[in-house]
C-alpha cells in the first residue's frame, strides 16, 4: 500500500518532535520514501542525523547551503510529494500556516504542495486551547487540511490536557488509510451531475438559479481522488475548475442538455450523484428574437422538464446506488423522505438553507443524510470538500457489500 509513497514530513520546534524518528521508521519498513525537513528549531529536539539515518535521505532545512553551494528548490519538494505530514506542528507554525508566512524553508515547501496536507498539532494544553490557535486550526481545516488531533494526556510541562501529539503508530494508520483510500473506487464509474441548467425565453435572456456547482464539483474530485472514473454533467458554472484524476466533464447548458448528458452514461455507471439544480420548468416557447419591451406586464407559459433523478430511479439496477439531493424549506426531513421514495433512491442529502453558511454560493454547507431505512444522519457545517468526504464515505460504506 505505501510502497512507493512520497511523504515528506516537516517538523517543527515541539518536544514531540522525539516521536517522529518512530513514524519515520514504520513508513520506511512499509518502503515508503521519506524525506525530512526540519525547521531551524526543530534540531533543538531531534537530531538530523537520526532522522537521515532512518529516512535514508539527507534532512532538509534550508534552501541553500553556503558551504556546498547546494541549493534545494522547495518547488520541485512540493511537488515531488505525495503526501505531506506536519507533525509536529508547533502553534508558531499553525500561525504561520495560517497566514502564509514563508519565514523557514519547511514553510516554503509547504505554501508549494499540491499534495494533500496533513497536521498534527503539539503543544501545552492552554496554547492549544488558545482562541488564536483554535481560529487558526479551523482555517487549515476550512482550506481542506487534514488535522491529525492531539490527544488529551500528560504533556511535558507536567499539566495534563489535550494538545499532546497523536502518537506515531496512530499518525502511521492516518496515512495508510489515507493511500487505502485511494483506491476505494478503484474500477467504479460514478456519475455526477453539478450546477444550474439555464432554459431560454429568447437569444439573450433565460429562466435559471444561483447554483455555484461547487458541490458537486467537490463531489467529483473526491470520488476521482478515490480511484473512481468520474462522468461530470456539468451546468453552466463560473467557478474555477480545478480539477485532477479521472474526470470527463460534459458541459451542457439546459435540463434537456443535462438529461442527454446524464442518461447517455447512467446504465454504465455503478453510483451516480445528482447534485444539480436542474430547472424544473422551462418557456414553452423561446422567441428566436430579443423580446422588446411592450404592454406593462408580461407572461411567459413554462411547461415541465424531465426529471433526471426520477427517470434515473425508475430504470435503476440492484447494483447501482443513486443519491439525490433535496434543498428545503420547510419539513426539511418529511419532504426529503418523501423524495427519497418517490424517485427510488439510496440515499439523499438534505441541504439546509435555513442555517447561516449552508447552500447556494457558500464554501460551506449543513446537511444531513437519509437512507432508504430512513436513517437520517445530521452533520455539523463543513467546507464543502468536507462533505463530499462524509459523502464518499458513506457511499463506500453502503456499496462495499453489494459491488465487492
Ligand atoms: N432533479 C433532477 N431533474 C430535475 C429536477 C431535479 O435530476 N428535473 C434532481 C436534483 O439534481 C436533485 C433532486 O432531483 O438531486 C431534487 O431536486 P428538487 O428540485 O429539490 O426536487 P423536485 O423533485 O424538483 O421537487 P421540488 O422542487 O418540488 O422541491
Amino acid at each position: 500500500m505505501l510502497k512507493g509513497k512520497k511523504i515528506l514530513i516537516g517538523i517543527t520546534g515541539s518536544i514531540a518532535a522525539y516521536k517522529i524518528p518512530l513514524l519515520v521508521r514504520l513508513l520506511v519498513k512499509q518502503q515508503a520514501e521519506v524525506q525530512i525537513v526540519m525547521t531551524p528549531s526543530a534540531h533543538d529536539f531531534v537530531t538530523a542525523l537520526t532522522l537521515s539515518t532512518l529516512s535514508k535521505r539527507p534532512v532538509l532545512s534550508k534552501a541553500f547551503d553556503p558551504e556546498t553551494g547546494q541549493w534545494d528548490s522547495h518547488v520541485e519538494l512540493g511537488l515531488w510529494a505525495d503526501l505531506m505530514l506536519i507533525a509536529p506542528a508547533s502553534a508558531n507554525t499553525l500561525a504561520k500556516m495560517t497566514q502564509g508566512l514563508a519565514d523557514n524553508y519547511l514553510l516554503t515547501v509547504y505554501l508549494s504542495a499540491r499534495c494533500p496536507v496533513f497536521f498534527a498539532p503539539a503543544m501545552d494544553l492552554d496554547m492549544y486551547k488558545h482562541p488564536a490557535t483554535q481560529q487558526n486550526v479551523k482555517s487549515l481545516v476550512q482550506r481542506g487540511y487534514q488535522l491529525i488531533a492531539p490527544s488529551s494526556g500528560e504533556l511535558a510541562s507536567g499539566l495534563c490536557g489535550e494538545g499532546r501529539m497523536e502518537e506515531p503508530e496512530q499518525i502511521f494508520e492516518r496515512i495508510r488509510s489515507y493511500f487505502a483510500k485511494g483506491q476505494r473506487f478503484k474500477d467504479k464509474k460514478v456519475l455526477v451531475s453539478a450546477g444550474p441548467t439555464y432554459e431560454a425565453i429568447d437569444p439573450v435572456r433565460f429562466v435559471g438559479n444561483y447554483s455555484s456547482g461547487r458541490m458537486g464539483v467537490e463531489i467529483a474530485k473526491a470520488f476521482a481522488a478515490q480511484g473512481a472514473s468520474v462522468t461530470l454533467v456539468l451546468g453552466p458554472v463560473s467557478i474555477v475548475l480545478d480539477l485532477s484524476g479521472e474526470i470527463d466533464v460534459i458541459p451542457v447548458t439546459t435540463a434537456q442538455e443535462m438529461f442527454d448528458g446524464c442518461m447517455a452514461f447512467f446504465a454504465q455507471a455503478d453510483i451516480a450523484v445528482m447534485t444539480a439544480a436542474v430547472a424544473d420548468y422551462r418557456p414553452e416557447e423561446v422567441s428566436e428574437t430579443k423580446i422588446k419591451k411592450q404592454a406593462d406586464d408580461l407572461t411567459i407559459k413554462l411547461v415541465k422538464n424531465k426529471d433526471i433523478l426520477a427517470t434515473m430511479g425508475s430504470q435503476k439496477r440492484e447494483d447501482q446506488f443513486l443519491v439525490g439531493f433535496a434543498l428545503e424549506t420547510d419539513n426539511e426531513i418529511e419532504n426529503a423522505k418523501k423524495k427519497l421514495h418517490t424517485k427510488k433512491l439510496d440515499l439523499i442529502v438534505l441541504n439546509s438553507l435555513s442555517d447561516a453558511g449552508a447552500g447556494f454560493g457558500h464554501h460551506t454547507n449543513k446537511v444531513s443524510f437519509i437512507d432508504k431505512s430512513g436513517e437520517t444522519k445530521p452533520y455539523s457545517l463543513k467546507s464543502k470538500t468536507e462533505v463530499a468526504e462524509d459523502l464518499t464515505d458513506t457511499v463506500f460504506a453502503k456499496t462495499k457489500n453489494v459491488n465487492n
